[in-house]
């Protein structure tokens, strides 16, 4: 995929306000079709997000992920309360959310929604999570590399100490294991739980 940064690059500051968004760059895959990527949530695309997430048909979101818990059933407003960044790549033409990236601050190895997260996290400032999502009509078609690489590198620039980024997965999920590796993760042993298929990747930023 094919990205281009936008020219009127506003001085941004993260996370931006609940469902306000801004435009950081266009791209186009090996296809022809066209995308924008923005950074926060436009709330008609909060609304795709949530039915994407209740989406039964879609096994790889309900199997991989506690979306359901967390979009569909549960509030957006109180997610992004806990100060998370999300990246959206908008289809251009049929006006729809293909995947989104979020970050933000966790402390590494903390367990996700799908993993039983219960407990209140203790926030370390270096560790920042990543979490990907692509929709099943944009899954597998190599967005996802050129996405991550883009955003991670627009999310650092708001840090000035050196931050680090880490996720947790399922070690059967093999597109996200993949594409964590393809990005230079790799496999932290100490925070993982493999007893019960918790993967735990970090990089250095
Ligand atoms: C995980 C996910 C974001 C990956 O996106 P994707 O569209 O499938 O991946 P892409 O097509 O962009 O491929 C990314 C890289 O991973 C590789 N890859 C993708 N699927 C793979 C698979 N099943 N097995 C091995 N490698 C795979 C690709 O070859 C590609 O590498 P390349 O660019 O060097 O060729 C997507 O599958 C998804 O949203 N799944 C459901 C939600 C989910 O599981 N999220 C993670 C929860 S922790």
């Amino acid at each position: 995929m094919k990205i281009t940064s936008s020219s009127k690059q506003e001085i941004i500051s993260l996370p931006v306000p609940i469902y306000s968004s801004i435009k950081i760059a266009d791209a186009i895959d090996k296809d022809g079709i066209e995308y924008a990527m923005f950074v926060g949530i436009d709330e008609k695309y909060v609304q795709q997000l949530k039915e994407l997430s209740l989406d039964k048909s879609d096994t790889a979101i309900q199997n991989n992920t506690g979306d359901r818990r967390r979009f569909g059933e549960g509030s957006y407003e109180e997610w992004y309360k806990k100060n998370r960044t999300p990246f959206v790549l908008i289809d251009k033409q049929k006006d729809v959310l293909a995947a989104i990236i979020w970050f933000g601050p966790k402390s590494l190895g903390k367990k996700s929604l799908k993993f039983g997260e219960e407990s209140k996290d203790v926030i370390q400032n270096e560790w920042h999570t990543v979490v990907w999502r692509c929709y099943p009509m944009y899954r597998g078609r190599g967005l996802m590399k050129a996405f991550s690489q883009y955003v991670m590198g627009v999310y650092k620039e708001q840090f000035l100490e050196n931050i680090k980024f880490w996720a947790g997965m399922d070690n059967r999920n093999d597109a996200m294991v993949s594409l964590s590796l393809k990005l230079g993760f790799k496999a932290d042993m100490e925070n993982s739980d493999l007893k019960s298929n918790w993967l735990v990747v970090v990089k250095d930023a």
